[in-house]
Formats: structure tokens, sequence, C-alpha cells
């Protein structure tokens, strides 16, 4: 059985972008591979994090990846900062890594442009996320658009150790959707959806109230024109919309032409807001349920004890291949 890996930063309030672009495939994916699942704790702190928020923030991410459908069961859900091994393999693979390699990065380049000061922790975080796959020998990395030079970055590295140590990890595979793996802002669709932009209106919000998700897609920008119609490059705000629209409906982009052909935006925009809802309600609902249970703390430390028995095995053997001396 392959095996799969995947994260989300609790950086903010999770949106539509991290379910569409990510969360989805995870549920899809754990029928028929091994999955574990992580909060990226350790990530979110290469930008400033509020304590009390980091916290709050981590657990309704993790109560979120099982209200999404991913089963405790068949499946690893637990916090990056649970399993020391990812520190400390991620520091093995920084002095593996380039500086030109890491000022390459788009997002790293986005995130610190027109910053006066810049962690070194948002430099290096890709080597991070590069020891978060390898620990686990993972097959596969279901990831948004965005996460794909990084992932390109952990396959580069992985070949790099296995050529001067000796085949050792797997070199792992983007898993990216076609549809859906790049959501735009709905305030500017030459942006993608990301949940640290400060501007609320930019993203919807996985725990949004129904009477927000209809306010923001209401007053979300589209393009001049009248026609609902799939053009990213012509059309790209509508384009945007129609790609949410597909995914929390499941009608194909085509089906959403037809069904909208010769109406106006507003018309497509109210009953895009009723799908949005619906599609998240029963998220919302089995969020509460688990949050309320107090289950969740226990799930993570059964998962965080399994990933870590992988994980240990993993890093005892990476350090003996690179010349340190075990413990006696
Ligand atoms: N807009 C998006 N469309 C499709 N997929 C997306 N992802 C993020 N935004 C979109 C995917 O969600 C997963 C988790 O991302 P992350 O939290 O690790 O960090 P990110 O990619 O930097 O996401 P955000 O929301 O933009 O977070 P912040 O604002 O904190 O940087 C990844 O698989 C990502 O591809």
């Amino acid at each position: 059985m392959k095996t799969v890996l995947s994260g989300i930063q609790p950086s903010g309030k999770l949106t539509l972008g991290n379910y569409i672009g990510a969360m989805k495939n995870f549920v899809r994916l754990q029928e028929d591979h091994l999955c574990h699942f992580m909060v990226v704790d350790l990530h979110a702190i290469t930008v400033p994090q509020d304590p009390a928020d980091l916290r709050e923030q981590s657990e309704a991410v993790a109560a979120l990846f099982l209200a999404a459908g991913i089963n405790p069961e068949k499946s690893n859900v637990f916090l990056q900062s649970h399993v020391p091994q990812h520190a400390e393999l991620g520091w093995l693979l920084t002095t593996l890594t380039s500086m030109g390699e890491l000022e390459r990065m788009t997002q790293f380049k986005d995130k610190s442009s027109g910053k006066d000061s810049v962690g070194a922790g948002l430099f290096v975080y890709p080597a991070l996320m590069a020891a978060d796959i390898l620990l686990y020998n993972a097959d596969l990395v279901p990831v948004g658009e965005d996460q794909k030079q990084h992932l390109e970055l952990t396959r580069d590295l992985a070949g790099r150790f296995n050529h001067r140590y000796g085949d050792y990890f797997t070199i792992p595979d983007p898993y990216i959707p076609k549809v859906g793996a790049r959501i735009m802002s709905l305030d500017d669709a030459s942006k993608k959806m990301s949940k640290s932009n400060p501007n609320p209106g930019s993203f919807i919000a996985l725990l949004d109230e129904p009477s927000v998700i209809r306010k923001k897609i209401s007053r979300a920008t589209t393009d001049s024109g009248r026609e609902v119609r799939f053009d990213p490059d012509e059309k790209p705000e509508i384009s945007n919309l129609m790609s949410i629209y597909s995914e929390c409906s499941g009608l194909s982009l085509a089906d959403i032409e037809a069904r909208y052909e010769g109406q106006m935006y507003g018309t497509f925009k109210k009953e895009l807001a009723e799908v949005v809802v619906s599609a998240l309600e029963p998220l919302q609902q089995r969020y509460r349920e688990i949050r309320e249970s107090g289950e969740l703390a226990g799930i993570l430390s059964r998962s965080a004890e399994r990933a870590e028995a992988v994980a240990a095995k993993t890093l005892a053997e990476v350090k003996d291949r690179m010349g340190f001396v075990r413990k006696g």
C-alpha cells in the first residue's frame, strides 16, 4: 500500500482553498493509501503567531481534518510538534540544501516581499517540509499548485541524500487536483485565496456562518461582461467562482455554463452562495460535535505515537548513514 503525507499550517482560519486544493483529496486518498495528515504547527511559526491563537488554530485544524471525513482509525492525524523527529531531520536536510535553491522559492519571495525583517525560519522551511515527507518515505503528497515547487525541492533533496549516502529515501510524487488546485482570492483573482490574507473578504473560511458566506460571495469581484463562461485568461474572476461552484456541487464546468446560459452574474452568485453553504453545513456541524466531545486530544496523541514509531526508525537509519555515532 502506498504512503501519503500532507499537512496544513494552523496559521489562520482554514479556507475553502485549503479544503478544495488539499483536504478533499486527503479524504479520497485514505481509502486505499496509508495516510499521515499533519497540522504543521512548526511551519506556522515561520511568521509570528500569538501563542493563544496558535493553540486554538492547531486544534481547530485537527478537528476540521476529522470533520472533513478523515478517519483516525485509518489515517494518522497529528500535530507536527508532537513528533520531535521532524525538527531533527529538518536540520539534517537543511545542511544538504543550498541558499540558491531556497532563494528561488516563490512562496518565500511572496511572503518576504516588502517586509523590513524576515525570519530565517521562513527561508529554510522548505527543508523542514522535505523532512516531514521523507520521514515516512511518502510516495504521494496531495497539495495545491502553490506547493509544487517545494515538493520539487523535496525530490531533489531525497535524490541528493540517496546519491551521497546510498539509496534510502523514496522520491515522492505530487498529487495535484485538476480543478481547484489554485482557488483564487475573492477580491483579486491574480492572488491565491490565503488564510493569512488580512482582508477576510478575500477568503471563505470553512467555519464562516452562512450569512457571512452569502455576503462575501455577493461582494466577490466579477469580470466585466455578463456571460458565465469558464475562461481563466479572459474571465479570471468568474472562472474562479465557477471552479468553487463545481467543487462544491459536483457539477462539471460545462454543466454550470449550460445552467447559467443567458443569466446574469447576480443569479449565478446567489446560487453559488447556497451551493457553498450547503457543502459546508455538514462539515461545520461535525466540527462542533468533535470540539464538544473532548475526544480530540486522545486521537492526536494516539496518532502521534504511531507516527513517531515510523519517524524514529527513519531518523536513526538516516543518522547511521550520515556517520553519527549511535547512543550506547
Ligand atoms: N488557494 C488555494 N487553492 C488550492 N489549494 C490551496 N492550498 C492553500 N491555498 C490554496 C493548499 O492547502 C494546503 C495547506 O496549505 P498550508 O496551510 O500549508 O499553506 P499555504 O499553501 O501557504 O496556504 P495558505 O492558506 O495560503 O496559508 P498561509 O496564508 O498561512 O500561507 C496546501 O496543500 C496548499 O497547496
